[in-house]
């Protein structure tokens, strides 16, 4: 899936740069040498880096 269409960013350039690092959307963009062009992908960048750097939920012990 394409998340940046401007900088060609997608999920796996996103994931790539979530596990060197990125914390933010803007991060993402940096870990490839780029800035905002329109900044529409951002809050969905965001979204994809904050669900892969939760931690997992524990498993309710019964
Ligand atoms: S879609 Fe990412 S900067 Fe435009």
């Amino acid at each position: 899936m394409i998340y940046c269409v401007c900088r060609q960013i997608n999920t796996e350039k996103v994931d790539f740069a979530a596990c060197n690092g990125a914390k933010t959307a803007r991060c993402v963009l940096a870990h490839y040498g780029e800035r905002f062009n329109c900044g529409k992908c951002a809050s969905s960048i965001q979204e994809r880096l904050d669900a892969k750097l939760a931690p997992a939920l524990p498993i309710a012990a019964e």
